[in-house]
């Protein structure tokens, strides 16, 4: 069954919020601290190893109340049910989205067109499992009889971000394999890596779901290349294998049957880490910790299913992101992760919500006439705090952050971990109270700043405040805790995408660019330029010239 196509400005909620927010638009969080001594009791959840507190945003709970109206009145539930049952939800490419299917139990019964695709995800999960442990253990060995010491993910987009992401924060699970990822058509990406190679003892992994991916096929081509400059043609199924739907066009390039990781068209690019697309996850970490992974999103999800809008992580963090979004004017929203772990967290996560939710027709087919897909951006702290949260303290722009961080570092160093919590709380504090103009004054007064130096100087040294925080608090960067984060992210892509009324699962918007590239490499070869706009004309001529 389709899912419902409820433009959310229609509501009769939306109508209330919009007129709960100009009583509230300038409202004190600080007050609202003061005159509430439970604010942060009555504005938090506590679920497995997660504490979340949205107490510090510009809420309250009639605030609550009517965005989890709006859920109700968008039919959040009957969309979740959809998602989780294998609907066709991705309409617009006549697709199931079960990305959640590849973390549940064996027990469970998901099916696709009247089929239970799990055993077939088990036994995909098998293999990677068996691969994994050949690989690890030597046992599976190179053209020369040489263990593998080296493993190259070719891949881009979902394909490549979700495994970076992931082999970066998971790096202190890590075994003794190094794995690499070559994304990019630059060439001079894929060079720099492979000037490190050894190809005796080098495992590529392609992964590309249409396996027609300009980018991967160029990359394969020249690793190949390389590859052969030392090896034979027949070595090539030692060394490569595959993650892909489109099996014929794999063994084309030389792949072993055997060495084909399959996955399925009901699993997004963007959602598809959980899949054989994590098999360079599995290889970093070993199986048993990839599969903590998908335990804990799996333990999310169920949270997700089951628990009420109001406890609902996912379901909460969706609706602020909504309303600073779409009643505030907000363009953008920062995540910053107090673990030099997650450094990829903020690149991954923008495929995720801007690839999704960056959409301008709503599920009627028409335009829709309100803001859809935030802006997502963002670098661990402390460093971050030395970059750009300049602008988010004293810029005009208000920016919404979340914060994640962690109760137990994984080395154990307490000096630099409580110096770093210490930074972690201190920025929501900050964010939320700003300083005064008196604050300002009294510490002009103890320095003995001179009145003229101090009036000059007070108003560039003013923080106003009120600016909105969600703190995730979770207790240490586990598989689990990790693979429960990340799904916490993917469900508030869908519920946002529910009540925008946009498809959040294809990305028809990434068709036009690659389609003028394939033209105008032709061009370029042919050294011939056809009609276009005179800048994109003269560009080129000068390109052509000069190259
Ligand atoms: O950028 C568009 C996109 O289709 C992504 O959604 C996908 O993750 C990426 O390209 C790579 O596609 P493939 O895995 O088919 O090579």
């Amino acid at each position: 069954m389709a899912l419902n196509t409820t433009n959310p400005t229609n509501t009769a909620s939306w109508k209330k919020l919009q007129n709960h927010f100009e009583t509230l638009q300038n409202a004190s969080m600080v007050t609202m601290f003061k005159d509430d001594a439970t604010r942060a009791s009555q504005f938090h959840i506590q679920w497995n190893d997660f504490l979340v507190d949205y107490s510090k945003n510009i809420i309250n709970q009639e605030t609550i109340n009517l965005l989890l109206e709006l859920a109700n009145e968008t039919q959040l539930k009957d969309a979740i049910t959809k998602y989780f049952e294998g609907d066709t939800i991705n309409q617009t490419e006549n697709r199931a989205v079960l990305h959640t299917a590849l973390r549940s139990p064996a027990s469970a019964n998901i099916k696709v067109e009247g089929e239970n695709v799990i055993p077939e995800i088990f036994e995909v999960k098998n293999k990677i499992k068996n691969f994994t442990n050949e690989v690890v253990n030597g046992v599976r060995k190179g053209y020369t009889e040489k263990v593998f010491t080296d493993v190259v993910n070719i891949g881009i987009g979902g394909s490549d971000l979700g495994p970076a992401m992931v082999v970066e924060a998971l790096q202190f699970y890590k075994n003794q394999l190094n794995i690499h990822f070559v994304s990019n058509v630059d060439g001079d990406h894929v060079h720099e890596v492979i000037k490190k190679l050894n190809p005796e003892t080098t495992l590529f992994v392609i992964v590309s779901k249409t396996f027609t991916t300009q980018e991967t096929l160029t990359n394969s081509e020249t690793i190949r290349k390389w590859f052969l400059q030392s090896a034979s043609q027949e070595d090539v199924a030692k060394h490569f294998v595959a993650v892909s739907t489109n099996i014929k066009k794999v063994t084309e390039f030389g792949i072993n049957e055997n060495n084909v990781f399959p996955m399925w068209d009901w699993v997004g690019g963007r959602f598809s880490l959980w899949s054989a697309v994590g098999l360079s996850i599995s290889l970093a970490v070993g199986f048993d910790n990839f599969d903590k992974l998908l335990k804990g999103a799996n333990q999310m999800d169920d949270h997700f299913k089951n628990e009420s809008f109001d406890k609902n992580i996912p379901v909460v963090l969706a609706l602020l992101s909504i309303w600073y979004n779409n009643f505030f004017g907000a363009e953008s929203e920062a995540l910053i992760p107090y673990t030099q772990y997650l450094q990829k967290l903020a690149p991954y996560l923008q495929q995720g919500i801007m690839e999704s939710n960056g959409k301008s027709v709503g599920r009627d087919g028409k335009p829709v006439n309100y803001q859809t897909g935030t802006i997502i951006w963002g670098e661990p702290g402390t460093n971050s705090q030395h970059a750009f949260f300049q602008l988010i303290h004293q810029g005009t722009k208000l920016i919404p952050t979340d914060f994640i961080g962690f109760v137990k570092p994984l080395y154990g160093d307490k000096d630099h971990h409580d110096k770093l919590m210490s930074n972690f709380f201190a920025q929501t504090e900050a964010l939320l109270n700003g300083k005064t103009a008196a604050q300002v004054q009294a510490e002009f007064d103890k320095q003995g700043v001179s009145p003229e130096k101090a009036a000059y100087l007070l108003p560039f040294k003013v923080f106003t405040g009120n600016k909105p925080t969600n703190t995730l608090l979770i207790q240490q960067l586990t598989p689990e805790n990790l693979g429960s984060l990340v799904a916490l992210y993917e469900h508030k892509i869908f519920v946002q995408g529910i009540i925008w009324n946009i498809f959040s699962y294809d990305q028809w918007g990434v068709e036009l660019g690659k389609q003028l590239a394939t033209s105008i490499l032709n061009e370029i070869e042919a050294e011939k330029i056809n009609n276009h706009d005179s800048s994109t004309t003269f560009l080129l001529s000068h390109f052509l010239k000069n190259k």
